[in-house]
């Protein structure tokens, strides 16, 4: 791809990642533990990660706490500043995924950003980019959500947290959710659409990019039973 994404260009339109950046941590407040101990017992002492979609970086942190060398990379300036107050020891890029440059990293671990990745253009170009920054033999680790159970969870009910509602409905594979944020005595509201993946057409993806050892498992940490952990390598 040589022109951003459209997940890149709603990185600095969505405010859950711009205008309420700062908000992102008091909606996103649950234990970082479970990836990480998922990820960690996969990796050797202070591996070189790549944290692709990294957010406000609360699981870079914790690897780094690990004894991992973590880089953030994201495409919303104000989550991605905050990456960095957090993790001030590493280095950041500010980048569309599908763009990241060829790298040799132990891992990479890109947690809840594939679904923002709607055209099946972007999802190839998303899952090439995560595969060519991995050396020989590294390891991709991803949060994605699952079609099926999306599907069911996709209600149209409210659900709220610190000031952020959200209504998601299901729509021929796409999630669309209807955000409304009641911040800053401010209200304002936001159509977001997310597409989850099926486990056929992401491993196709991973395999068509030479990650041919590929494990699927229920999601590391997440509350609800629509995510999937999934390592490649
Ligand atoms: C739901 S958040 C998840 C953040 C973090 N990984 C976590 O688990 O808390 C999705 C993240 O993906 C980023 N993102 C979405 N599309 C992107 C793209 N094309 N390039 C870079 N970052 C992207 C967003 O800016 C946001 O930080």
């Amino acid at each position: 791809m040589d022109t951003p994404s459209s997940s890149a260009r709603v990185c600095v339109e969505r405010p859950f990642y711009d205008l309420h950046a700062e908000a992102y941590d008091l909606i996103i407040n649950d234990s970082v533990k479970p990836w990480c101990d998922a990820v960690d017992a996969q990796l050797a002492h202070a591996s070189s990660i790549l944290d692709a979609g990294c957010g406000t970086g609360r699981h870079a942190a914790e690897m780094i706490a690990r004894g991992h060398r973590v880089e953030l990379a994201d495409a919303a300036p104000r989550l991605l500043a905050q990456a960095a107050a957090r993790c001030p020891s590493a280095r950041t890029q500010m980048i569309d995924l599908c763009m990241l440059p060829a790298s040799d990293y132990d891992a990479v671990m890109c947690r809840g950003v594939l679904n923002d990745m709607i055209s099946d253009g972007e999802r190839a170009a998303a899952i090439a980019a995560l595969a060519r920054s991995l050396r020989p033999g590294g390891k991709l680790f991803l949060d994605v959500r699952e079609a099926g159970a999306s599907r069911e969870r996709a209600d149209g009910k409210p659900r709220t947290r610190a000031g952020f509602t959200s209504r998601t409905t299901w729509d021929n594979g796409l999630l669309r959710v209807r955000e409304t944020y009641a911040m800053g005595g401010d209200v304002t509201e936001y159509h977001f659409t997310m597409r989850p993946w099926t486990v056929e057409s992401l491993t196709g993806l991973l395999r068509d990019n030479g990650l041919r050892d590929v494990a699927v498992g229920g999601g590391a940490g997440r509350r609800t039973p629509d995510r999937l952990f999934v390592v490649a390598s």
